[in-house]
C-alpha cells in the first residue's frame, strides 16, 4: 500500500470519540445555516484592523482593496459556501467558496435529479443544478459581505465542470478564482473578457510558478497573486506528485517564498503580485514568519472549519477540532493525487482494502453518482495507481455529518481553540494576536 507510515497506526482516541461522543446532528441543520447567515460576529473590521497593525502585521493589497492578512481557502464539497466565505469577507479578509457540487447545500436542486435514471440527461440536470447553486452561494456570500473584503471562488482544475464553473463564477461578479489541483493553464482565455477579477492559480514549488508564468505571460495576463501551499502540512488535495514527495524540501516556505520574489523581481513585478501561504498556520506568530520570508497573507482551511459560521455539518467539524497529527493518514485520492485526511473509520477500512481493489481496476466503469465529477477518475477510469472509490459520495457523507461513511480532510497540527468551536470574528481576532498558543480556549 502506498501509505505514510502513520497509516497503520490506529487512531483509538479518534474513533472512540467520534463514535461515542459526537451528538445525533441536530433535526434541521440546513434550515439553521441559512436563518443563522450574518450571526455571530464579535469582531468590527475596525478592531481587527488595530490588531493587525498591533502585532506587526502588513495588511494584504489585491484588487485594489485592503484586506487582513488572513485568507479562508476553499473547501469542497459544501464546506465553505455562502455562510463562511460572506462571514470571513464581512470582517476585512477573504473568504472563497468552493464550487464543487454545491447543489447539496440546495433542497430543490438535488429533487431536481432523484427521480432521473442514470444517463445524459441526468447528468445535464446535475451540472446544471451545480451551475445554480454556485450562482445563488456567490449572490449570498456578496450580500452577507456588503461590498467588504473579498469574495473569491475556488475551482479545481481537475473536475469536469471546471469550464463551466468558472464562467459562472465570471459572470457573477466573483472578486476572484482561486484554482488549484491541477495546473490552470488556459484560465487567462477563459477569462479574457473579465479583465477586472483577479486570477490565481494555487502552486506548490518555484518550478509550476515558473511553468505557469511562461504559459501566462504569452497570454498577457500574469497570475493577480499565487498561493504557495505546503503539501507537508496542508489539508485535502497536496500539490506533489506521490505520497513518498510531501516532505521534500523543495517545497518548505524557507525555499519557496524567497525563489517566487526572485522570480517576481526579475520579470519586473515585484510588490504587485501577493504571495499567500498555506498549510499548517496556527498562531498569529506564523502569519508573522511567513510575512518575514516574504508573504503577505495566510491561507487556512482547517481552523475555519472549526468555527461557527462553516457550512459543514456540526459533527464535521467536531472530527476536524478533535483529530491531532497522529490521527491524519496521507494517501492516493481518486483524482490521482495525494491527500490529507482523519484517519475515520471508512477511511481505515479503505485503505486496508486499495491494494487489492487497485489490482482489479477496471478499465471505463460507469460514475457511480451519474455526473462524472472529475475529469479523470480512478475509479470509473480503472487506473491502477489511483484512488479506487467515489469522492463525491465520501465528501458529500462527509458534509452530511456521517462520521463512519465521510472523508474528512484535515491539514497538521494543533487549531488555535484546541477541541472548542469558534465564530470567525474569533478566529480572525485570535489569529491576529501574538503569544496565545495553539490549542488554548477562548
Ligand atoms: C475540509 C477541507 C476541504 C478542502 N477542499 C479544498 C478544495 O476543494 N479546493 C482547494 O483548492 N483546497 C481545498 N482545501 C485546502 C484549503 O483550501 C487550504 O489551502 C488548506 O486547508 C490549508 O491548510 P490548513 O488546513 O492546514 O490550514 C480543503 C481543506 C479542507 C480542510
Ligand atoms: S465515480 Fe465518483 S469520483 Fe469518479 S467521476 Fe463519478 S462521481 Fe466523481
Amino acid at each position: 500500500m502506498r501509505l505514510a507510515n502513520k497509516a497503520t497506526r490506529a487512531p483509538a482516541r479518534l474513533i472512540e470519540q467520534t463514535l461515542h461522543c459526537i451528538k445525533a446532528p441536530p433535526p434541521g441543520w440546513r434550515q439553521h445555516r441559512l436563518l443563522a447567515s450574518n450571526s455571530i460576529v464579535a469582531m468590527t473590521p475596525s478592531s481587527l484592523i488595530e490588531r493587525m497593525a498591533a502585532a506587526g502585521l502588513r495588511p494584504l493589497q489585491l484588487a485594489g482593496r485592503q484586506l487582513l492578512p488572513i485568507v479562508q481557502g476553499g473547501m469542497g464539497v459544501g464546506i465553505s459556501a455562502h455562510r463562511l466565505a460572506g462571514s470571513v469577507a464581512a470582517l476585512g479578509a477573504w473568504g472563497t467558496i468552493a464550487s464543487v457540487d454545491l447543489r447539496r447545500h440546495h433542497a430543490d436542486l438535488m429533487a431536481r435529479s432523484e427521480k432521473l435514471r442514470d444517463g445524459d440527461e441526468k447528468k445535464a440536470v446535475i451540472v446544471q443544478a451545480n451551475q445554480e447553486a454556485l450562482s445563488r452561494e456567490i449572490r449570498q456570500a456578496r450580500a452577507i459581505a456588503s461590498g467588504r473584503g473579498l469574495v473569491a471562488v475556488n475551482v479545481m482544475r481537475a473536475v469536469s465542470d471546471y469550464t463551466a464553473s468558472v464562467r459562472t463564477a465570471l459572470e457573477e461578479g466573483a472578486d476572484a478564482l482561486v484554482v488549484g489541483a491541477g495546473l490552470p493553464l488556459d484560465l487567462p482565455e477563459l477569462a479574457q473578457d473579465h479583465p477586472e477579477t483577479a486570477l490565481i492559480p494555487i502552486l506548490s514549488d518555484a518550478r509550476g510558478v515558473s511553468l505557469l508564468w511562461r504559459k501566462w505571460e504569452r497570454r498577457q495576463r500574469i497570475p493577480s497573486a499565487i498561493v504557495i501551499e505546503h503539501p507537508a502540512h496542508a489539508a485535502g488535495h497536496l500539490g506533489a506528485a506521490r505520497v513518498d514527495d510531501l516532505g521534500d524540501a523543495r517545497f518548505d516556505f524557507e525555499t519557496v517564498l524567497p525563489a517566487v520574489r526572485r522570480h517576481l523581481r526579475d520579470a519586473g513585478v515585484e510588490g504587485r503580485v501577493p504571495l499567500i501561504a498555506a498549510g499548517g498556520v496556527r498562531r498569529c506568530e506564523d502569519i508573522q514568519r511567513l510575512q518575514s520570508l516574504g508573504a503577505d497573507a495566510a491561507q487556512l482551511g482547517t481552523a475555519f472549519v472549526a468555527t461557527e459560521e462553516c457550512d459543514a455539518h456540526p459533527n464535521f467539524k467536531q472530527v476536524l477540532a478533535e483529530a491531532s497529527d497522529e490521527d491524519l493518514v496521507e494517501f492516493t485520492s481518486v483524482a490521482g493525487l495525494p491527500a490529507r485526511a482523519v484517519l475515520t473509520p471508512w477511511l481505515r477500512k479503505y485503505l486496508k482494502a486499495e491494494e487489492r481493489l487497485q489490482a482489479v481496476a477496471q478499465l471505463k466503469q460507469r460514475c457511480t453518482m451519474a455526473f462524472d465529477c472529475l475529469a479523470q477518475c480512478g475509479l470509473r477510469d480503472g487506473l491502477k495507481g489511483w484512488g479506487q472509490f467515489c469522492i463525491d459520495q465520501r465528501l458529500a457523507a462527509a458534509l452530511r455529518g456521517e462520521v463512519t461513511k465521510g472523508l474528512f480532510f484535515r491539514g497538521r497540527g494543533e487549531l488555535p481553540f484546541g477541541q472548542q468551536i469558534a465564530s470567525v470574528g474569533q478566529l480572525l481576532e485570535r489569529l491576529l494576536t501574538p503569544g496565545i498558543p495553539p490549542g488554548t480556549p477562548a
